[in-house]
């Protein structure tokens, strides 16, 4: 056996928190090969860890990351997306196509394969294929090929940072067919361009805490309405990203029951309001804005209610020199991947989210959803992506130890509760304590 990680407390995704179980896990090369009850086993092994009954889940899933690189290489590429997601607990990351180049083509794509080799990470990369109202061509010669890396295609329904608007419903109908032909979900940034075109923003303060007011919400509302009614016409899989409010929680639990809608939620969102804006800024400047604390209690029920089917962190790394610009000027997003794990812990330790539900947000869901084979389960025989967390290890959140290129964060200073200790992916294993 190559490694035997002893006493680890299995939560697997499993709705019945009873059913996690103490246990070893021997892992040969890449794959779990025996699962036991603790101290059952005498098998030898060339490394062992002790784990103390700390928490093991599968490796993390983000379905929703910009690593950048290429043309945006001094944001991110793919070394420090990689170490950053390894850190934080993903296992495996599915990469924006708003890109330089964008993954609008297959010389794009294949430029981004040779990106991800050549960063030589033991992350797993999957794309998102970017659509617009003039490349429907070239999509569906890269569909064609049947990549096996490819986990849907991604539409913008309004500018936010390096991406093409869509603005033809036509465009989104054919795209949603195209998907379902190939057994592809369709993630859609919701918010709609021409709405935001036409909100009043004069007189407004040009500041990022007014940021909701510049992007206002009503937007995203009517751009998730109308995509749940496309989804439900074409019969695609859509994958609502970052959803924020209260109002899209409604329309999305209703939509349900006649189309297949999965919904995503960032912990920025998740976890933080608009106040927050007025001391960091452009820090917490992104797209879809900060909202409402109403908003937020309305996620919390609805990943509760299990309306929220995944969280995705929405990584978005800008330099600080670009954040630092005038409020207009400034790029939105931030970086999110060493955050995620140990914002949901904290959730759960203070009593927002039951323990049950951080593998499904985290890692089953998606691995259902995106069809991924080998991913978000922990059993016999299974790729050895695992990630170990400490829900009792209180931390604070400083930027200056992110793997990520971007250093800063709005959670920067928040006191957490629990944190990922260690990742194993393909049965590599880092140890961070
Ligand atoms: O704030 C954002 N930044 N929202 C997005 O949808 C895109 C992202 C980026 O790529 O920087
Ligand atoms: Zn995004």
């Amino acid at each position: 056996m190559t490694l035997i990680l002893r006493n680890a407390h299995l939560l697997s995704g499993d709705a019945n928190p009873d059913r996690a179980a103490d246990v070893d896990i021997g892992i040969r090369d890449s794959r779990i090969e025996i699962i036991c009850a603790a101290g059952s086993t005498s098998i030898a092994a060339d490394r062992e860890a002790d784990l103390n009954g700390l928490l093991v889940l599968p490796g993390g899933i983000d379905p929703h990351v910009h690593v950048r690189d290429l043309g945006q290489a001094y944001k991110e590429d793919w070394s420090t997306a990689g170490a950053a997601a390894l850190r934080g607990g993903f296992t495996t990351i599915f990469d924006m196509p708003n890109t330089i180049p964008p993954t609008e083509n297959q010389v794009a794509l294949e430029q981004k394969r040779e990106a991800v080799r050549a960063a030589h990470g033991n992350v797993d990369a999957r794309f998102w294929l970017g659509a617009t109202d003039h490349t429907l061509i070239d999509l569906e010669a890269m569909l064609q090929r049947r990549p096996a890396d490819v986990v849907g295609i991604k539409l913008f329904l309004a500018g936010t940072s390096s991406n093409e608007v869509v603005h033809d419903p036509e465009t989104v109908r054919a795209v949603m067919r195209c998907a379902a032909r190939h057994g592809l979900a369709v993630a859609v940034h919701e918010e709609l361009q021409a709405c935001l075109d036409a909100a009043e923003t004069t007189g407004l303060p040009d500041h990022a805490s007014a940021h909701g007011q510049h992007r206002p919400r009503e937007c995203t509302v009517e751009g998730t309405r109308l995509m749940c009614r496309l989804a439900a016409e074409t019969g695609c899989t859509l994958y609502l990203v970052h959803v924020s409010t209260e109002e899209e929680v409604a329309i999305i639990r209703e939509a349900k029951a006649h189309a297949r809608i999965v919904a995503e939620v960032t912990p920025h969102h998740l976890f933080l309001d608009e106040e927050i804006l007025h001391r960091i800024g452009n820090v917490g400047k992104v797209n879809p804005p900060l909202r409402e604390p109403r908003d937020v209690r309305a996620l919390q029920q609805a990943v509760r209610d299990g309306v929220i089917d995944t969280v995705g962190s929405d990584h978005a790394p800008h330099t600080l020199d670009e954040k630092a610009r005038p409020y207009h000027a400034a790029p939105s997003g931030f970086p999110g991947l060493e955050t995620t794990f140990g914002l949901l812990l904290n959730a759960v330790n203070r009593g927002v989210l039951p323990l049950h539900l951080l593998p499904r947000l985290t890692s089953t869901r998606a691995a259902d959803v995106f069809g991924l084979v080998d991913r978000g389960r922990i059993a016999e025989g299974a790729r050895a992506d695992l990630v170990v967390l400490d829900p009792a290890h209180k931390w604070t959140v400083d930027p200056v130890l992110f793997r990520t290129k971007a250093r800063y964060s709005p959670f920067a200073g928040m006191q957490l509760t629990g944190a990922v200790v260690a990742t194993l992916t393909a049965g590599v294993f880092v140890d961070y304590r």
